[in-house]
């Protein structure tokens, strides 16, 4: 045991060094030289080693040499991470305003504006004051636990400064960056060591964070901004977003020093155009500006519109530019058959990603711009827009440029190819082109569809028997049929695959394959809008399909809808509805959705409950644990929302119904602890229609 002077003198050391850190790393201005702080780290190193019964995680010497983790573990965000809805100019941010300007009755409400930091969310809990997890977004509600890796970044406290209203439990969100600097040095030390180079710093900083051993991250001198109190638990927060993150930086978080508070979009404006002007000189790269509405009170009432806020926008940066050589042009069969050309260029850096492939919409697009291949083009990228081609610089032309011919032959199975009438687009009409049955099917199965965790593209194309053969000029990748059987052919034939008959595919293990069978299995319980959306209608993306299925609640009345119905869903114009009318009226896809209505067991009441219809749920609050069978998490929170309920993500006494599936975990405890009512998913359902006492 280490005596009380050693103990005093370890807590001292500890204290200094967290300090000298937070000045340092934080606020950015050390009052010490490095090797008066490495003395100090090497006393206390001493110190430890000799005494181990001072060990303390939160120790500054504990930010490095954790071992390697097998895997990141999952972990559940109590309260989801959203994105930001977007604003190009001064009229899309006022647009803004004004709607929430409408929704609070008022026009006087200050907004708090920060730059756009453009690294990885990571949400930051902290009990009693020391870091106990640190999770990436994920899909905002499911992220990786990389504890251990975000220990190692200096910014990032370990400890809190306690003040006086310190919560018991908290999260904070933030943006994990890598610095400019750090970036070119790492890049420089890649290429010497004949590693590939890291394209951007995004890329660079995702890359370090993901690291399976904490050693690798730490020699990566990541950083942090905090921009978001995620939540707090029986504590007194600020009312505002601007005291909260001054209150932030009081607990020693690293709040960016370039946040301010405007009344008016003008004074927005004027911010903006010093960031666009600036955001070049900065040590961390930018792609907009954040603009939230300040009271938290107002943010609450302005809530949310899908996965994004009403309370605040990202005016992002115009979008930059470069000039390249157009190589070629390669062919895109998409799930429909449409052909989409796209540029195959050398290589440049915009915004510093590596671009090398852009899209050219159609044939039209290409002739309206005379674009020929040889051609020096223009190429924009827009935020996270995938790049296009602008227009070719014309006064470097040379003569040698060649203009472009749709091939009359489909590049992947050769069939003649046909023009649709009036539109832009050409297409491929063989329903059995593999290049088509693979898309489609890898849109079926796809996470916005019927979500058969565990079906990859190359498990659809070994189902489909199809190869995925390179073409080497324009590095497109094609499906081509094999001399290998199909395992499958269409969607429905999904269905009737056995656990022995996936097993015995190729490169595939006894676990996988049962795994995969019960993934299937669970698929043929999707609602309504994830099968209508999984067949690949022609413009029918997640919302139509939604509007769909409220409207006609099953796939048989969808499917003998004529155009005339159709066309009287609000929101459904002519051309979609022609579409899916000619969609259904195509004998092949008949046999595919009779099958698919035999195979699914897709749960019913999708017709009843409308934005203006019955609020079942109205003032209830839910909280989901478990995995459900006929949901996705996601699914679940909209069914509960669409129905006018909150969902929440933690139980506590103001939770109205915890819905419970398999392995729910401490969620469960929790509800009976407090005496919350629990739900089965059918539970859930049958209140929905009102049928549950
Ligand atoms: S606030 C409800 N503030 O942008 C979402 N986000 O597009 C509230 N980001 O996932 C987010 N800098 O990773 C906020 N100053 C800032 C930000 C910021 C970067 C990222 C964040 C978020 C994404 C949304």
């Amino acid at each position: 045991m280490a005596d009380a002077a050693t103990t005093q003198r370890v807590q001292q050391l500890r204290e200094q060094l967290h300090r000298h850190n937070y000045l340092y790393h934080v606020l950015d201005s050390p009052r010490i030289t490095d090797a008066e702080y490495d003395a100090l780290f090497r006393e206390l190193q001493t110190l430890e080693e000799a005494h181990p019964d001072l060990a303390d995680d939160g120790s500054p010497t504990r930010r490095v040499g954790a071992a390697p983790a097998p895997q990141f573990d999952e972990v559940a965000h109590p309260v989801p991470m959203l994105s930001l809805g977007n604003a190009f100019d001064e009229e899309e941010l006022a647009a803004w305003r004004r709607r929430a300007a409408g929704m609070l009755e008022r026009e006087d409400f200050a907004m708090v504006c920060e730059p756009k930091i453009d690294g990885l969310a990571i949400a930051l809990t902290y009990e009693a004051g020391q870091l106990t997890r640190a999770a990436t977004r994920g899909d905002g509600l499911r992220g990786e636990d990389v504890t251990l890796n975000v220990r190692t970044i200096r910014s990032v406290p370990l400890v809190l400064q306690a003040g006086a209203s310190l919560p018991p439990r908290m999260e904070v969100r933030g943006e994990v960056y890598f610095p400019r600097d750090a970036f070119r040095r790492l890049n420089e030390e890649r290429e010497a060591a004949g590693e590939p180079l890291f394209a951007n710093p995004r890329n660079a900083a995702a890359g370090s964070l993901r690291q399976l051993d904490p050693r690798v991250t730490a020699s990566r001198q990541l950083a942090i901004w905090v921009y978001q109190l995620g939540w707090a638990q029986d504590a007194e927060t600020p009312p505002t977003h601007w005291e909260t993150m001054r209150w932030l930086g009081e607990l020693g978080f690293r709040v960016n020093p370039e946040i301010a508070r405007f009344e008016s979009t003008e004074d927005v404006a004027a911010y903006y155009g010093r960031w666009v002007r600036e955001r070049d000189d900065k040590n961390y790269q930018t792609d907009g500006v954040v603009v939230k509405i300040d009271r938290l009170d107002y943010q609450r009432h302005l809530g949310f519109v899908g996965r994004e806020p009403r309370w605040a926008v990202a005016w992002k940066f115009p979008a930059e530019r470069a000039v390249t050589r157009l190589l070629s042009i390669g062919i895109n069969v998409g799930r429909t058959g449409a052909l989409n050309p796209y540029a195959v260029l050398e290589p440049v850096q915009v915004s510093g990603v590596t671009v090398r492939q852009a899209t050219l919409h159609n044939e039209d697009d290409i002739r309206r711009k005379d674009i020929r291949v040889g051609d020096y083009v223009v190429v924009e990228r827009a935020g996270e827009v995938i790049p296009q081609v602008v227009g070719p610089v014309a006064e470097r032309r040379t003569g040698g440029e060649t203009e472009f011919e749709m091939p009359a032959l489909c590049p992947a199975c050769n069939t003649a190819i046909v023009r649709d009438e009036g539109a832009a687009a050409h297409r491929c009409v063989n329903a059995a082109c593999p290049a088509q049955q693979y898309e489609r099917m890898r849109h079926f199965v796809s996470q916005a569809a019927m979500d058969i965790e565990g079906l990859g593209e190359k498990l659809v194309a070994q189902l489909l028997g199809v190869h995925l053969a390179c073409d080497l000029e324009t590095r497109q990748v094609y499906p081509h049929l094999t001399e290998e059987l199909a395992t499958i052919r269409d969607l429905p034939d999904l269905y009737d695959l056995s656990q022995e008959r996936l097993a015995a595919l190729e490169r595939m293990g006894e676990i996988s394959a049962r795994n995969l069978y019960e993934a299937i299995q669970a698929s043929r319980q999707r609602p309504l809008p994830s099968v209508i959306s999984g067949l690949g209608i022609l413009h029918v993306g997640g919302e139509t399909a939604e509007l769909l299925a409220r409207r006609f609640g099953s796939l048989e009345r969808l499917r003998y809808a004529s155009k005339e119905e159709l066309e009287a869903v609000p929101g459904i114009g002519p051309i979609v509805a022609a579409g899916i009318a000619s969609h259904f009226e195509n004998e092949g896809n008949q046999r595919i959705v009779d099958r698919l209505s035999d195979a699914l067991d897709t749960p019913e009441g999708w017709d009843a409950p409308t934005a203006d219809g019955p609020m079942p749920f109205e003032g209830m609050r839910f909280v989901v644990t478990g995995r459900l069978e006929g949901f996705t998490r996601s699914q679940a929170e909209s069914f509960i929302k669409e129905r006018g309920g909150q969902v929440s993500g933690s139980v506590s006494r103001k939770t109205s119904y915890v819905v419970v599936g398999e392995e729910p975990g401490s969620k469960r405890d929790d509800a009976e602890r407090l005496g919350v009512e629990i739900l089965s998913e059918k539970e859930l359902t049958a209140l929905a229609e009102g049928n549950r006492a």
